[in-house]
């Protein structure tokens, strides 16, 4: 992730999980974000203003009033950065901002704000299931502001509950989705990935080297760049995204019945998973046991989910995946006519640095209409941005195109 130089105002407010601040401080600088520290007056009584400072390079805010402050920040402040995050956000904070009161810097400048905001509540489990904690938390949401669910596990009080404050890197990429174009915005968007699993018996299948991260890496991009992003998986070891609905599934049949499900509500399918072509035609009940040197399996062609899915479509941009061996392009395009593909992501798999497993990927998008583009090596993220600049355009082009017959 980059930001850029992108610059995030910090806000800090008086909970135990303020030192954790600093941590996240760090992730957003080393992201390449330039960050402003506004700490309110109890947050200073868990960590001093010069560890910010020392941190970011920058003067940390602390006051309306003073010496030391400047009379416009509490309006300028909340206006010239590109996205403020509040992390560690206080039962309290959060009461004030819901309510429109403005008693000190930070409360302020939340009143002036005009950049998207991220707010990290971490309290106690009690203050988080407080119905007034709730309610003001429901007003915030429904004016915009995007509001992160507290992380399970013991808290500083001595509770196990829900209200621990999220992990920097989960904020870090919350505040992603602040800091980049929407241009999603609005999108429902389905992304498949990862292998899978068809069973012999108990305890053995058959599968292919899939990991899912181009998959994910699309999942978290669109979320990212504003879209409601469902993840229908198969097994993979990767944490599941920021943000995006995630639904596990293990054979063809399951994720074939999770798109046919999900399908008819969405924009734009990204059927990126590997799905295992054929399955065992007999699941033994039984563990199969060692018996002969020789052993032969019948297997059964499993359903093609993006030739049925192409029945159902009613405008969806349809985008699919092609991992090839050889005669890349060719293949890519037969497979985009039978499987009414919008857009196909071809890639050779026979590269050691591109394709199945690896953070790199070498592709070449090829759309139903127009030229071929070969893409250079790039992370799976960067491929990913470069597949959903494509959507974007061929989303717009339908929408274009359906004003026309209205
Ligand atoms: O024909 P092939 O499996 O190479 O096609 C790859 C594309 O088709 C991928 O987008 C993959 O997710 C999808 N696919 C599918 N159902 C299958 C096999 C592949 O939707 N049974």
């Amino acid at each position: 992730m980059d930001f850029n130089g992108k610059r995030i105002l910090l806000g800090v407010t008086g909970g135990i999980a303020a030192y954790k601040a600093a941590e996240l401080a760090r992730r957003l600088i080393g992201c390449g974000a330039r960050v402003k520290v506004v700490m309110t007056r109890s947050a200073q009584e868990f960590v001093g203003p010069l560890t910010f400072a020392a941190l970011t390079g920058e003067k940390v805010a602390t006051a309306m009033f003073g010496p030391d402050s400047d009379p416009l920040e509490h309006v300028a402040l909340g206006q010239e950065v590109d996205a403020i995050v509040v992390a560690p956000a206080t039962a309290n904070f959060i009461g004030k901002v819901a309510g429109g009161i403005g008693d000190d810097l930070l409360t302020t400048i939340m009143l002036a704000a005009t950049r998207p905001v991220l707010i990290c509540p971490a309290m106690n489990a009690e203050m988080w299931a407080n119905p007034v904690v709730q309610g003001n938390l429901a007003r915030l949401k429904g004016r915009g502001l995007l509001v992160m669910e507290p992380a399970a596990g013991s808290l500083a009080c001595g509770a196990v509950g829900l209200g621990r404050l999220p992990e920097a890197d989960l904020i870090v990429e919350a505040a992603a989705r602040l800091l980049c174009v929407p241009d999603l915005a609005g999108r429902q968007v389905l992304v498949t990935a990862g292998p899978t699993h068809e069973d012999f018996d108990p305890v053995r299948f058959l599968t292919n080297r899939s990991s899912g991260k181009q998959g994910y890496a699309l999942a978290k991009v669109a979320w990212r760049r504003g879209a409601d992003v469902t993840l229908v998986s198969g097994p993979t070891n990767l944490p599941a995204p920021y943000g995006v609905k995630c639904v596990a599934v293990r054979s063809a049949r399951d994720m074939q019945a999770m798109v046919k499900a999900h399908f008819p509500e969405v924009d734009v399918l990204l059927m990126a998973a590997a799905v295992g072509d054929y399955r065992p035609t007999q699941v033994e009940v039984r563990k199969i046991k060692r018996a002969h040197e020789e052993m032969a399996f019948h297997l059964t062609a499993n359903p093609d989910i993006l030739k049925q899915v192409a029945a159902m479509k009613s405008g969806q941009i349809v985008v699919g995946f092609a991992a090839e061996t050889h005669d890349l392009e060719a293949e890519a395009r037969r497979k985009m006519r039978e499987k009414h593909l919008d857009l196909i992501v071809a890639n050779d798999v026979n590269r050691p640095d591109s394709g199945f497993q690896v953070d790199t990927n070498e592709v070449t998008l090829i759309p139903r209409v127009g030229d071929a583009v070969p893409l250079p090596l790039l992370s799976k993220e960067e491929v990913a941005a470069k597949i959903l600049d494509q959507v974007v355009a061929l989303l717009e082009s339908r929408d274009g195109d359906h004003a026309k017959d209205a």
